[in-house]
C-alpha cells in the first residue's frame, strides 16, 4: 500500500468534484496524459476550488486479466503500473479513482468485473483506489433480470466496501431503466447500494446543435428524484464540460449544464483537456457560487411556471434562495414571478445573477429568455 490520500473529507457527503478522462481521451488515456491532467487541475486552481479527484474511464485496462485472474493495466499506456500511477495522484493532493463494468466487459470490449467483483475490489485496493465507476455494458448471462443485476451491483458494492470502507461507488444501473417502469425502483435501489448513479444517457452527441436541449431536457427528467438526494447520495447527470471546447459547445451550453447540474446537486466531474479550457470556461467551472449551490447537495424540488418560463428553487446556501429560470418555450419569451411565488415574503428582495455576476432590487421578477438560454439568480429578501 502506499501512503494516505490527501483530502480529508472522503467519501465526501457532498456532491463529488473531479476529472474524468472519457470524453476527451475516450480509450486513447496514457499514464503521462493522466499526470498532466492531475498537474494541470492543481496549476489551473481547479483543485483549489474542489474538483480534487482524477478518474480514469474505460480503456486503462489490459485486453486480458492476468494469469492469476487478476486485472491489470494496459502495459504500453501504463508502463509502470496502476499504484505507481495512484501514487503520482496522490502525490499532488488528489484522489485516484478507476472504472470498471459489472458484466463481463466494458463498453470498450475490455475485461469487465463479471466473475471478479470480490478479487477486483481486493485488487483496487492494494492500489488505493478512492473511487470505482462500475458501468452497465451488458455482458451479463442471457436472460439477467433487472432484480439479478441489482443484486450483482449491490454485490459488487459491498466487495468494494469491504476491502476499502472509504471507497466511493459510482455506478450505472438506472441507465437501461431510462423512460421503463423500472427506472424509479432502480434509481431507489441505487440509492441504498452507492453514492452515485448515473440518472441520465451519456451527453452526447458532442455538438451545439444539440447541448442545450439536451441538457435542460434533463430537468424534466430528473425532477421527480431529487428524494433520493441527500448527503452523500447523488443523482449523477453524467460529465461536465465534455470535450469542451472541441465539442463545440458555446460558454452558454456550458453554463447552461453547470446551472442545471448545481441545481440538481449532480457531480462535477469535468471531462475535457483542461491544459484547452478557455479562461472564461475555467472561470464558470470555478465560479463559487455555482459550486456553493451544487455542493449543498440537495436537488431542487420547487418549479413555478409562468407560460413558458420555468422556475426551478432551492435553498442557497448562501443565504435565500437559488432560483434557476429556464426558457422552455420558442424564441425569445418573458416570464413573471410575484417574490410570494419564489418563497420569498418581504416586499422587495436582490437577484444576484451568478453568471454575470450583477445584482438587482425588485419587487416581482421579470426575466426575458431568449431560446434555450437560462439565468441563474440568488434571491434574497432585502426588506
Ligand atoms: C458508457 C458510459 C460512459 C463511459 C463509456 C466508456 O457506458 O456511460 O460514461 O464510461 O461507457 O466506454
Amino acid at each position: 500500500m502506499s501512503g494516505a490520500a490527501p483530502t480529508s473529507d472522503w467519501p465526501p457527503s457532498r456532491p463529488v468534484m473531479g476529472y474524468n478522462t472519457w470524453y476527451h481521451f475516450r480509450t486513447s488515456i496514457t499514464e503521462s496524459a493522466v499526470v498532466r491532467q492531475a498537474e494541470l487541475l492543481v496549476s489551473s486552481g481547479l483543485a483549489a476550488a474542489g474538483y480534487n479527484c482524477v478518474n480514469l474511464d474505460d480503456g486503462w485496462m489490459a485486453a486480458q486479466r492476468a494469469a492469476n485472474g487478476e486485472l491489470t493495466g494496459d502495459a504500453a499506456k501504463f508502463p509502470r503500473g496502476m499504484p505507481w500511477l495512484a501514487d503520482q495522484v496522490h502525490a499532488l493532493g488528489l484522489r485516484f479513482g478507476l472504472y470498471t463494468a459489472i458484466g463481463a466487459r466494458t463498453c470498450q470490449s475490455l475485461p469487465g468485473s463479471w466473475g471478479h467483483y470480490d478479487q477486483d475490489a481486493r485488487t483496487f485496493a492494494s492500489w488505493d483506489v478512492d473511487f470505482v465507476k462500475v458501468d452497465d455494458c451488458g455482458g451479463m448471462p442471457p436472460g439477467t433480470s433487472v432484480a439479478a443485476l441489482t443484486e450483482h451491483f449491490r454485490q459488487f458494492g459491498a466487495c468494494l466496501r469491504q476491502h476499502n470502507p472509504d471507497v466511493v461507488y459510482s455506478q450505472e444501473l438506472p441507465i437501461h431503466q431510462i423512460g421503463k417502469p423500472s427506472f424509479r425502483s432502480s434509481v431507489r435501489a441505487s440509492a441504498e447500494i452507492a453514492h452515485m448513479w448515473r440518472v441520465a444517457h451519456d451527453e452526447s452527441p458532442l455538438s451545439h446543435d444539440y447541448a442545450s436541449a439536451m441538457i435542460l431536457g434533463h430537468l424534466a427528467a430528473v425532477r421527480d428524484l431529487h428524494s433520493f438526494a441527500g448527503p452523500g447520495h447523488w443523482n449523477d447527470l453524467d460529465m461536465v464540460a465534455p470535450a469542451y471546447p472541441e465539442s463545440g459547445w458555446t460558454l452558454a451550453d456550458l453554463r447552461n449544464q453547470l446551472s442545471v447540474w448545481a441545481m440538481e446537486a449532480s457531480p462535477l466531474l469535468i471531462s475535457a483537456d483542461i491544459g484547452a479550457l478557455p479562461p472564461d470556461a475555467l472561470a464558470a467551472l470555478k465560479n463559487p457560487h455555482m459550486i456553493a449551490i451544487d455542493q449543498s447537495g440537495e436537488q431542487c424540488s420547487t418549479v413555478v411556471m409562468n407560460g413558458p418560463v420555468e422556475a426551478l428553487m432551492k435553498l442557497d446556501p448562501e443565504g435565500g434562495i437559488a432560483v434557476l429560470f429556464v426558457n422552455l418555450g420558442v424564441g425569445t419569451v418573458t416570464g413573471r414571478f410575484s417574490l410570494p411565488q419564489l418563497g420569498i415574503t418581504a416586499a422587495r428582495a436582490s437577484g444576484h445573477d451568478v453568471w454575470t455576476g450583477e445584482t438587482t432590487t425588485f419587487s416581482e421578477v421579470s426575466v426575458t429568455l431568449e431560446e434555450e438560454q437560462t439565468v441563474l439568480l440568488q434571491v434574497k429578501s432585502t426588506g
